[in-house]
């Protein structure tokens, strides 16, 4: 009993040493050896956008690496269209899984994500004086209640593109009127100049409703007042303004497909050389450049009713830190590289896209590459913001819903428009 009782201790001093043995072993292995997670070591910000765009970033991603080794930005690609990258933060922020450091966010979702407490107030980052560089527009669509939630990254403002070899040989001026831009379009497809003569985005999405204020503006209507809610979709000029694009599908000015055209779909058709007009966005300019009608379109300002005047929608993208964000520093460290003055000016030339920097619309780098830079400042200065308001989403899917039946011949203008403004105005009701 007695001996077999030392054998027994005897095992377990011996197994007591070997544990230690082993537990320092690992310990020596784990502290000692490369770790190979070492590369993850790296704090890794997460940020989602249009797969157009996540493209487009890929050579400022690369710049941003190589001068802060120690962050990895990783751009998740979405879809193209804004309101399903919006969809998918939605859900992202709803579900509390968000794997998103940074939002890259459309100026139109901004008092949404604000109000809901998703992102982070940036005035702890930057200055008044410091955004003061920023174009005014850009800067005011990333304020809610007086916090700072999105820093502008690249404008945008829609307007009207021409062909000028076109209207120069048929002896006509770049139209300013809604009636002028009609009379030229009919007597160049009469004449068999070309096929189609306005296009623009006529699909059920979010680019309606942008594409829509401006030809509102132009007829001096409007669809929201942000500030006292009041509505204006049923007056009798914002049914004009729906019957004028109800009239240019009707009359075969536009192709009847306009009315499920999106930026992309609308920019090939201009190009291939089918259409005298094009409402779109700047980033037309640069890519049209490189296709069949290059040197031979020109842009301004969208057209307005006698009397009246044009004006642009604005729009534009720029980048929030989200709330759930670990890593709010190095996310600030992306944005405040990308809003720089030189990486602003590498990304427009790289891609034609606006910048937010106001400096830079005479730049004398970017205006000897795109010469029509310093005229696009006259229109994203002249741009009517689509109603900052909580409820945006919604107002502005009751808005698609009517302008797409309206243009589809599904319901008269006038049905339409009255339909739109009573449900808006039941919208805005709800506290
Ligand atoms: C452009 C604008 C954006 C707008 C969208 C509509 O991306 O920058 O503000 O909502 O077009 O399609």
């Amino acid at each position: 009993m007695n001996s077999n009782w030392n054998i027994f201790k005897h095992k377990l001093r011996v197994g007591r040493f070997f544990l230690l043995g082993i537990t320092i072993l690992i310990s020596l292995l784990i502290f000692v050896s490369p770790s190979p997670t070492q590369p993850s070591e790296r704090i890794k910000i997460t940020v989602m956008m249009q797969a157009l765009e996540a493209t487009q970033w890929e050579p400022l991603e690369a710049r941003f690496e190589k001068e802060n080794p120690d962050i990895d930005l990783v751009i998740v690609k979405a879809p193209n269209a804004t309101n399903l990258v919006e969809d998918l933060y939605t859900s992202a922020f709803i579900l509390g899984d968000s794997p998103y450091d940074l939002a890259y966010l459309d100026m139109v979702w901004l008092p949404k994500f604000a109000a809901a407490g998703w992102l982070r107030d940036l005035n702890e980052f930057i200055s008044p004086e410091e955004l003061e560089a920023f174009l005014p527009g850009d800067v005011a669509g990333g304020i809610f209640k007086g916090g700072l939630y999105r820093m502008p990254f690249r404008s945008d403002g829609g307007m009207l593109y021409y062909r000028t070899d076109m209207l120069e040989e048929n002896g006509y001026e770049p139209p300013n009127t809604f009636e002028e831009l009609v009379t030229i379009a009919e007597d160049l497809q009469a004449k068999g100049v070309a096929k189609w003569g306005f296009v623009w985005q006529g699909k059920q999405y979010e680019g309606l409703p942008a594409m829509f204020i401006e030809v509102l503006e132009g007829f001096g209507a409007y669809w929201i007042n942000a500030d006292s809610l009041e509505v204006g979709l049923d007056s009798g000029d914002a049914i004009a303004a729906v019957e004028f694009l109800r009239n240019t599908v009707q009359k075969g000015i536009s192709p009847p497909g306009v009315t499920t055209y999106a930026e992309e779909e609308s920019r090939r058709l201009f190009e291939a050389g089918e259409t005298v007009f094009l409402r779109n966005w700047p980033y037309v300019a640069v890519l049209a450049a490189d296709s069949g009608i290059a040197g031979k379109y020109g842009l301004k300002p969208m057209v307005h009713r006698e009397g009246y005047s044009s004006s642009a929608c604005q729009g534009g993208w720029g980048l929030g830190i989200t709330s759930s964000s670990p890593h709010p520093e190095e996310a600030w460290r992306v944005i405040e590289f990308v809003s720089s003055e030189d990486n602003q000016r590498q990304f427009t030339i790289e891609t034609g896209y606006i910048p937010s920097l106001r400096s830079l619309y005479n730049d004398p780098t970017i205006v000897a590459t795109y010469p029509h830079y310093p005229q696009l400042l006259e229109v994203v200065e002249n741009a009517t913001l689509r109603p900052p308001i909580v409820q945006y989403a919604q107002a502005s899917d009751i808005l698609q819903r009517y302008l797409s039946a309206a243009l589809t011949d599904t319901m008269t203008s006038e049905q339409a428009m009255k339909a739109a403004a009573s449900e808006t105005r039941s919208l805005l009701a709800v506290p």
